[in-house]
């Protein structure tokens, strides 16, 4: 908490979200870009480094609770068992903090849980104007094309200063007319506050106790009450419904890819492309449509990812290229690349130069440097030696039906294509096996492992038993005498 910290932020997200329909989740832990709504509230308010970091939670408050504690444990949550209104969220919140014997002094910013584009920034611009016009409460506003269900921002007729926010479904035809609206973030003095909301009714359309009326008391006491217009409206837009959700999350991702392309990072088709918020990228990064990255994904430099590839917490590395791949929680190194069609899975590790080629899965396993799975394989639980070729159609055995075992394979070795490797098994350095092999046993260095039957064959089976078939015929065919062929002069 540096000098200009506010004393808390109070971040409201006890309500219902009734208009997302949802039987499984509230609201706030829906999420847009790899974060929760709530948790992009958190974000912003962290930002501000605050004294208390509190979050009013109410509906499936277990849910929630349960969620901070995992994922922003900096908040504190509080619980407003009954969602008397946003008033009376604030002021369960002041009063816990209170019997905990934390006494406020200060700014108080309250702030709400289904806003995710509004940034540190706009916190910051807020309480830096509240500091400086000296004011007892500061609104942020916004001028939006579409007021409807906002609380509506009325302006003294003489000086301009905010008299009173009117909700919408107290506000008369008039006021329903003005297109100002109280983005529901606020920055307070804490103890005009405190004061204020002792005074809020419920006397209103919703018989709700409004953290809105307090501006009106505070005006009336003789206080200033300040507002901050935002820049863009669409910074402050809350989440009711999916549809909103939508749109915030197009908002949020078009911010991200801007932010990456500025930085130098090729984004083909941005209509296609979504970012969560952790991605991370170094310059001339590359790409392609269609491509979903998330979580704490990180690019390195001139590497090209895509097309049609969902990389979730992975790293890329520089000049690595990847392709029509999907993949999570998997280090790709350096020139290395992966797919068309690979599947990369926990702890897949490729280094330097390495390739992971087309229908190809692995999990839990390291390709040392060069070394190449090229088609149609599952390596699973495996450490793979420098400089080795895994043949086509290949699959480490490693799980027996109740453990998992692994499988080792040197350097510069060549195994054959459709081999077993039933684990806990041991390839060693330079060692080949030949194709089709079952290897069940230890290979030594330098050796050749081969498990397979001698094939016998039977002559003229097809004539005897497929007889008439197509098969047959060209079997006869090939059995007559090839006619002769003049030879040139
Ligand atoms: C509120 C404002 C309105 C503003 C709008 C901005 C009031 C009375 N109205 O209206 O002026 O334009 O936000 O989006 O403040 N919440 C609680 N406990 C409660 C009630 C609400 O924690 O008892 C939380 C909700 O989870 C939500 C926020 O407060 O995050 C706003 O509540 P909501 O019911 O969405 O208020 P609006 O009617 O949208
Ligand atoms: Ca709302």
């Amino acid at each position: 908490m540096s000098a200009n910290s506010p004393a808390a932020v109070v971040v409201l997200a006890a309500g219902g979200g009734t208009r997302m329909k949802s039987n499984r989740l509230p609201k706030v832990l829906h999420e847009v870009c790899g974060r929760s709504l709530v948790g992009h509230a958190v974000a912003a308010a962290e930002e501000l480094t605050p004294g208390q970091l509190v979050v009013v939670i109410g509906h499936m408050r277990e849910k929630v609770a349960e969620h901070l504690a995992a994922h922003h444990p900096g908040a504190r949550a509080v619980v407003q068992a009954e969602q008397n209104g946003t008033g009376h969220a604030v002021r369960t919140a002041l009063e816990t903090l209170a019997a905990d014997g934390i006494e406020l002094d200060g700014t108080v910013i309250v702030t709400t849980g289904d806003a995710p584009l509004l940034t540190g920034g706009t916190l910051r611009a807020l309480a830096g104007a509240h500091a400086e016009q000296g004011n007892g409460v500061t609104v942020l506003t916004a001028v939006v094309p579409e007021p409807f269900g906002y609380g509506r921002i009325l302006r003294d007729q003489a000086d301009g200063a905010v008299a009173a926010i009117v909700e919408e479904k107290d506000a008369s035809d008039a006021q329903r007319a003005i297109d100002e609206i109280n983005s529901g973030v606020f920055a307070f003095d804490a103890k005009l506050l405190v004061g204020a909301l002792a005074e809020v009714t419920t006397d209103n359309a919703q018989g709700e106790e409004y953290l809105t009326d307090t501006l009106e008391i505070l005006r009336r006491a003789g206080h200033r009450v300040g507002a901050v217009v935002a820049a863009d409206y669409r910074d402050i837009l809350g989440i009711n419904d999916r549809v909103q959700l939508a749109h915030a999350r197009r908002l949020l991702n078009d911010r991200l890819l801007e932010r990456a392309m500025r930085a130098g990072v090729t984004v083909v088709d941005p209509a296609t492309t979504w970012f969560d918020v952790q991605v991370s990228y170094e310059p001339d990064a590359v790409v392609l449509p269609n491509t979903q990255l998330q979580g704490e994904t990180h690019l390195g430099e001139g590497c090209e990812v895509g097309p049609n590839s969902t990389l979730k917490d992975t790293r890329i590395g520089a000049g690595a290229r990847v392709s029509n791949t999907t993949a999570d929680g998997a280090e790709v190194g350096e020139l290395a690349t992966a797919g068309p069609y690979a599947y990369l899975r926990p702890g897949a590790r490729l280094a330097r130069k390495a390739k992971v080629g087309t229908y190809v899965e692995v999990k839990n396993s390291e390709l040392g440097e060069g070394a190449k799975v090229p088609h149609l394989s599952y390596i699973g639980d495996a450490t793979i030696g420098e400089g080795t070729n895994v043949g086509a159609a290949s699959v480490t055995v490693n799980y027996d039906g109740v453990n998992k075992h692994r499988t080792v394979i040197g350097a510069h070795c060549r195994t054959g294509s459709d081999n077993m490797f039933i684990a806990p098994v041991t390839i060693g350095d330079g060692a080949y096996t030949a194709a089709g092999s079952v290897i069940t046993n230890d290979v030594p260095a330098g050796g050749l492992g081969v498990s397979r039957a001698q094939q016998r064959n039977i002559a003229g089976w097809v004539e005897r038993k497929r007889p008439g078939t197509t098969s047959a015929q060209a079997a006869a065919a090939a059995a007559e005498p090839a006619a002769e062929v003049p030879t040139e002069a």
